[in-house]
Formats: structure tokens, C-alpha cells, sequence
């Protein structure tokens, strides 16, 4: 299977490469934004045309949540506008498509975890331009997978483990907010996930989070003990952290919509003992590369 990756130089994207190129089967490509910026609807066909895959993953995106709510241009621009042209160019080539999105469709609102048809009601400039893509990559090709995920890790890009690290590396205490809760996700687990999908020839909304659920606080306490360090982690509530765009309160998202595919994830826990691991050996390397 042949498989074109846009955002393959994000978080996720680093990911989605080291799970494929281990696939002797399947040949991957992977593009970031100066190879084709999405937002270009010829390039965009151009590269597609070009590269001919069998399935193309569109983690590319402009993921910065507060900078969207102060640029919602841009916002919509890259995340909504930008995977259109890349529906359209998969239309056009005859290739299936898999669009990664986000909880932020959703208003936080909930008690127990969204369902793929619970209604889209984004409460920031970010959830709008992704349930807005959401919209336009189902109607302009109506087979796409569409793949919301959650509360992304790991060790390709700057993520919430990383921050508490690095805070509780220099501070006797972390003050973190314990009134948002929701499904922390590996992205090795969720490429692995993603790369199933495409074999299964997965069609429609999914969701795909690690297993489980917490609040950010009870996420840091996790981190804090499991890296062995003595930092002490103090609740505090979101008013507290003022910012740009509102945070879903609950964001968790029901895993029932992999059941059909037969694919199923490992709890958060276990995915944060082997990102710890995975921190261990990539910052050894670079320590030793020096
Ligand atoms: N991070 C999370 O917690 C989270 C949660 C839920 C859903 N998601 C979704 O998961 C996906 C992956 O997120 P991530 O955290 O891996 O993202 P990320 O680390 O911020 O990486 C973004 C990727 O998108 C590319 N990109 C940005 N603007 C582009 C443009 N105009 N044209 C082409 N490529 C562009 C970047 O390429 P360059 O390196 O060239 O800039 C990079 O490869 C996104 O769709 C995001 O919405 C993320």
C-alpha cells in the first residue's frame, strides 16, 4: 500500500513515520509544510497526482489552540480550507483519505464520553475550523475516516508530560488544574491505531484515545511519581490559568466506534510508562551525540 502523510514533521506525523517505514509492505511519503502547504489547492492536487497513494493521513494542521483563537483566519484557513483542498485532491486521484481531528468539536459539556454522532459544538476558534473541515471532507468525499483524538504525548514535539518534567525538574511544587478531564493519547499508539484504520479500510467518524481517563492534575501526579521525582502537585482550578481559548470541561471520547475494526488501545497508564522509556533512551542519545 502506498501512503502519503501530511504534517509528517508534527508530533503525531513523527510518529505515524517511524509506524509505517517498519511496514516492509507498505511504501509511506511523508510531507511537511515546504514540501505542500495545504492551504495551496494546486500544489496540494499537484503532490497527490504525483505521489498516488492508496490512503492519504492529513495530520497537518495549525494546532496551537490560543494562537487560532487570536488568528481565527488562519485557523480556518489551514485546518478547514487546507483539508478541503486535500479531499479535493484525493477525489480527484481516486485515494482514500483519513482525517486526524480533535475533542475540541465538542462543548465539554458532557458527564459521560462523546459518542462519534453526539453533536459538534465547538466552543473555540480551533474546534470550529476542525469541526468545520470535519464538515467539508465528509461532503466533498463522503467514504473519508474521519479520526478524532485526544490530549496528545509523546516524545516528537512538546507535549504536557514533557512541560511537567521540565517544571518539576526545577520546582518543589506544580500548581495544575484538576476540573477538565479527559483521555491523555501516545501517538505511537495512535499511528498504530491510524495505520490498522487504513487497512481495515476504515470508513466515517472514529475516535482512537488511550484507554481511561483523568484530569490534568491527576495526569501530572502520574508523571511526577512514575519519573521518581519529589516535586509535590497542588489541584487548582482553570480560573486560575486564564487564557485565550476555553477548554473543554470533559472531553472524553467513547472508544465503542473501534470496536468494529477490532482494534483497541492500551490504557494511558501503560502508555506513560513507555513514553517515559522512550524519553530515557532519546535523551541518552542526544547526551551521548554531543
Ligand atoms: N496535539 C494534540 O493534543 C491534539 C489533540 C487532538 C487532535 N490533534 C490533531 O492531531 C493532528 C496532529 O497534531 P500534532 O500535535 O502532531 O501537530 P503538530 O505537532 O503541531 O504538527 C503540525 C504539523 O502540521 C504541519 N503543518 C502546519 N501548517 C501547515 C500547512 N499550512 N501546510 C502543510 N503542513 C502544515 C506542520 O508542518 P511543519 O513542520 O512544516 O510546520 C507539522 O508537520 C492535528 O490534526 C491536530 O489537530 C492534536
Amino acid at each position: 500500500m502506498r501512503i502519503t502523510i501530511f504534517g509528517a514533521t508534527g508530533l503525531l506525523g513523527k510518529a505515524l513515520m517511524r509506524e509505517w517505514v517498519q511496514d516492509p509492505g507498505d511504501e509511506v511519503i511523508g510531507l511537511c509544510s515546504k514540501d505542500a502547504d495545504i492551504r495551496d489547492a494546486s500544489r496540494v492536487s499537484e503532490v497527490v497526482a504525483r505521489t498516488r497513494p492508496e490512503w492519504i493521513v492529513l495530520s497537518a494542521a495549525y494546532t496551537d489552540v490560543d494562537g487560532c483563537e487570536t488568528n481565527p483566519q488562519l485557523a480556518l484557513d489551514v485546518n478547514c480550507h487546507g483539508a478541503a483542498n486535500i479531499a479535493q485532491a484525493a477525489k480527484q486521484s481516486g485515494s482514500r483519505l483519513l482525517f486526524v481531528s480533535t475533542d475540541y468539536v465538542f462543548d465539554g459539556k458532557k458527564a459521560s464520553p462523546y459518542e462519534t454522532a453526539d453533536p459538534r459544538a465547538p466552543r473555540s476558534a480551533y474546534g470550529r475550523s476542525k469541526a468545520e473541515a470535519e464538515i467539508a471532507v465528509t461532503q466533498i468525499l463522503p467514504e473519508a475516516c474521519i479520526a478524532r483524538t485526544s490530549w496528545l504525548f509523546g516524545t516528537g514535539g512538546s507535549c504536557f508530560p514533557e512541560t511537567i518534567l521540565k517544571l518539576a525538574a526545577s520546582r518543589p511544587t506544580i500548581d495544575v488544574v484538576n476540573d477538565q478531564r479527559g483521555a491523555p493519547t501516545y501517538a505511537p499508539d495512535l499511528a498504530q491505531a491510524i495505520k490498522q484504520l487504513c487497512h481495515k479500510n476504515a470508513t466515517g467518524v472514529v475516535h482512537v484515545t488511550n484507554r481511561g481517563e483523568c484530569t490534568w492534575f491527576e495526569f501530572a501526579c502520574e508523571i511526577v511519581v512514575r519519573a521518581g521525582l519529589p516535586t509535590v502537585v497542588r489541584p487548582t482550578t482553570s480560573d486560575k490559568f486564564v487564557r485565550p481559548a476555553e477548554r473543554p470541561q470533559y472531553s472524553v471520547l467513547s472508544l465503542r466506534s473501534l470496536e468494529p475494526y477490532g482494534i483497541t488501545t492500551p490504557s494511558w497508564q501503560n502508555a506513560l510508562g513507555r513514553y517515559l522509556d522512550e524519553r530515557q533512551i532519546t535523551n541518552r542519545t542526544a547526551e551521548a551525540s554531543k
